[in-house]
């Protein structure tokens, strides 16, 4: 039986693969059984955020002959050291560190109800197609009807409102309101990103209403954007931040960021979790954080993010009907190419380079932060000889 068979056998039929059997990563490349070498533009959905880096990969190393695991009896240094690392570049004060996405949001909610109770606020709005995870808490605010229908009912007190609809977001908000769960830019739901007015607009009824805003940087965070959190970009400050996906830099790694004010919310007892904050996955993200807070690094990312979008502007000038539409920012791209994404999907891995889809339409390009412009180049002609083929 080759890798595919036994997979088919032994593991849960949850996820979609894909046809090729990978052995090993170097830089932005994966490589499989027969030694082909295809370039990445998946990373690990959000998560390789430097690719397969070797400083990342030497801090694990180094961190697996100090000590793997203490439990939370005991204050670990790459934990606290990364946790510094947060608090000191965002808005933040304090971290509690999670293993994965869902479970940050997870303790969002918690923190949102505990909060909410005591303030007379019980109702959580998120918006029409975001993607908050899967368990049954997040998947509350994971507005996306398939997603959810099966697993119904899910937590009580959510509602959902339309993205970059300020009559809709006016119309749910009320006294009760506890928080808006929101993504700068929808990932799962197509690389949608907020309007800076519909923004503005949550600002604003935050001021009048009084409730928490949860930013769910999951996978906007940590560079991808251009800035270290998307936030930032909207000039505003949030009361809590979900993160992880390259938090752990590949290793499971999630955090919610807690401002000043919610500090004291929680209680010793109220929360916890075994791994959370786990010291090789810490040692990974120091490695990690580090590289991105470098001089000039964030930079390039928008840099390179603009070569990929002027390229991908003029292959719809050279050959206009396929490309609807081009959004996102820094490192995050989704060219809406309609019906045509799972076709162009293949014809990328035909020719050796491994580009995600979402949402149906949407080719969602997340490559590493630090791709070189070589392998940009080498994206962009690939997807020009795509096209020039069905044209
Ligand atoms: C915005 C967002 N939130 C939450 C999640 C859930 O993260 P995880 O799969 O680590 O639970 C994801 C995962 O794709 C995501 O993109």
């Amino acid at each position: 039986m080759n890798r595919i068979e036994r997979d088919k056998r032994a593991i849960l039929n949850t996820y979609k693969r894909l046809p090729i059997v990978i052995d090993r990563a170097e830089g932005h490349e994966l490589i499989d059984e027969n030694g082909v070498r295809y370039l990445d533009f998946f990373s690990g959905i959000a998560v390789n955020n430097l690719g397969h880096d070797p400083e990342v990969v030497k801090a694990i190393h180094e961190q697996v002959d100090r000590y793997l695991h203490l439990s939370n009896y005991f204050a670990s240094e790459p934990a606290v050291e990364l946790a510094e690392l947060l608090v000191d570049n965002s808005f933040a004060s304090k971290v509690f560190f999670t293993n994965s996405g869902a479970e940050s949001v997870e303790a969002a909610i918690k923190m949102v109800r505990k909060w909410g109770k005591a303030n007379g606020k019980m109702t959580m709005l998120s918006a029409n197609g975001a993607f908050h995870g899967r368990t049954m808490g997040a998947l509350g605010l994971t507005a996306k009807p398939n997603y959810q229908e099966p697993f119904m009912p899910l937590l009580f007190g959510i509602a959902h409102f339309e993205m970059n609809d300020i009559d809709s977001i006016r119309e749910r908000v009320n006294a009760d309101t506890a928080a808006v769960f929101l993504e700068m830019i929808q990932g799962e739901g197509g690389v949608r990103p907020i309007d800076q007015v519909f923004m503005d607009e949550i600002i604003r009824l935050r001021e009048e209403f009084g409730f928490l805003l949860v930013i769910d940087e999951i996978q906007t965070g940590l560079g991808r954007t251009g800035t270290l959190f998307a936030y930032e970009q909207y000039g505003i400050v949030p009361d809590l931040v979900c993160t992880a996906k390259a938090l752990g830099g590949g290793l499971p790694l999630g955090g919610l960021l807690v401002s000043e004010a919610l500090t004291g919310v929680w209680v010793p007892g109220n929360h916890g979790t075994t791994f959370g904050g786990n010291p090789v996955a810490s040692a990974a993200g120091i490695a990690l954080v580090t590289k991105l807070l470098e001089d000039g690094f964030l930079d390039d990312v928008n840099r390179k993010s603009r070569r990929i979008v002027s390229g991908l502007e003029e292959l719809n000038a050279e050959f206009p009907g396929v490309i609807r539409e081009i959004r996102g920012f820094g490192m995050m791209i989704g060219v809406d190419v309609g019906e045509a994404a799972p076709e162009l999907q293949q014809a990328f891995m035909k020719r050796h380079c491994l580009v995600n889809t979402t949402s149906g339409t949407v080719l969602r390009l997340i490559p590493a932060l630090n791709i070189g412009d070589e392998e940009i180049d080498r994206f962009l002609n690939t997807f020009k000889e795509i096209l020039k083929e069905r044209a």
